[in-house]
């Protein structure tokens, strides 16, 4: 890889993209990168630093914390709030939005939807997690305290979004609706370096990426695709094969690089899906569509969903054009 242009020069570079803004974007770019590379360096000594394990408490969503999902939420809100480029966030972790009303913030034009850390089941077996933002312009004025209106908008107004992804290697991949970018964590130099320049998802892909354990709770359109993705072909191959992490971070970007399906869709257990709206589903589909996949909810597309709750969650199709169409095609014949 060439060590030629470091993200903090590239968010600099591309801030022409955006000819009215002040810098602000790509203040609070670096804020995240900034806020990434700390949690990137504690999940890395998780194992030495006493921080597996759960944490005593659910989130609102009655999910229980691990001790990493609390600290990777205390190191973004606090880096975002000391850095003043926004004036409100939300996390999965926590129950309602915050307003950020210091000084510092007061000016901020924008918002911050997150997942702090994405696949918490894998911290304790050393699996691949990672960190999903979502990034907004207020809609409310600027000065007075954030509304629940600045966040409760349709995926379509996202000005950039993206993930982390702390694996074999860190990598930060995001778009500002001009196509996607992937850059390296080099941790002896410590900065993310641009190595995966103008991302696209292959035409035609592979894998499939789904939690198969639901399947019997599964809409039978679902299970008719997925017996679809398991045949044989005219010369008894198997085109398709399966690949699931349990985190949607690191299941989305090998999907991504490969081509391939991720879904999560409804079921009994889970009646609108597990992913959340507005920090899971609408980030990701914004990336997907910037590097020209497709992204829905079975039947209309993620990012044009008005949301309702802060929490929301719903059934989510992404990756491959040919393929999520496949899955909306079944779910037409059958449900
Ligand atoms: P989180 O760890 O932020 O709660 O998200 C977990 C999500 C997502 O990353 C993943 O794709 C999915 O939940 C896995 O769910 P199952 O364990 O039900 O497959
Ligand atoms: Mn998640
Ligand atoms: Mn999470």
């Amino acid at each position: 890889m060439d060590r030629h242009i470091t993200l903090g020069e590239f968010i600099v570079e591309n801030q022409k993209d955006f000819p009215y803004a002040k810098g602000e974007l790509s203040g609070l770019l670096s804020s995240i990168r900034l806020a990434g590379k700390v949690v990137n360096q504690v999940i890395n000594k998780a194992g030495l630093a006493e921080i597996l394990g759960k944490a005593g408490q659910e989130n609102i969503q009655g999910e229980s914390q691990a001790k990493l999902d609390v600290m990777a939420n205390d190191v973004f809100v606090e880096t975002l709030r000391n850095r003043g480029e926004i004036c409100g966030l939300v996390s999965e972790e926590l129950e309602d939005f915050i307003a950020f009303e210091g000084d510092i913030n007061k000016g901020a034009k924008y918002v911050v939807l997150m997942d702090p850390l994405d696949g918490s089941s894998n911290i304790d077996v050393g699996i691949t997690v990672g960190t999903i933002f979502s990034i907004y312009r207020r809609k409310s004025e600027v000065g007075n305290k954030v509304e629940l209106e600045d966040f409760l908008q349709p995926g379509v107004n996202q000005v950039a979004a993206g993930y982390i992804l702390y694996g074999t290697s860190t990598l930060l991949v995001y778009t500002t609706g001009k196509g996607v970018n992937g850059f390296t964590f080099d941790p002896g130099i410590g900065s993310f370096f641009l190595s995966h320049p103008n991302m696209k998802i292959p035409e035609f892909g592979n894998i499939y990426s789904v939690n198969e354990g639901n399947y019997v709770h599964f809409p039978k359109g679902v299970k008719k695709f997925i017996k679809w993705l398991q045949e044989l072909d005219e010369n008894d191959r198997r085109p398709y094969t399966a690949r699931y992490t349990g985190s949607l971070v690191a299941d989305f970007h090998r999907n991504i690089l490969l081509g391939g399906v991720y879904f999560y869709p409804e079921g009994t257990t889970a009646p609108k899906g597990k992913l959340r709206l507005l920090y899971e589903a609408n980030p990701i589909a914004f990336v997907t569509e910037q590097a020209g996949g497709k992204c829905t909810n079975g039947l209309r597309r993620i990012m044009e969903i008005q949301p309702k709750e802060l929490h929301e969650r719903i059934p989510f199709y992404c990756g491959n054009k040919v393929l999520v169409e496949k899955a909306e095609e079944f779910l037409r014949k059958y449900d």
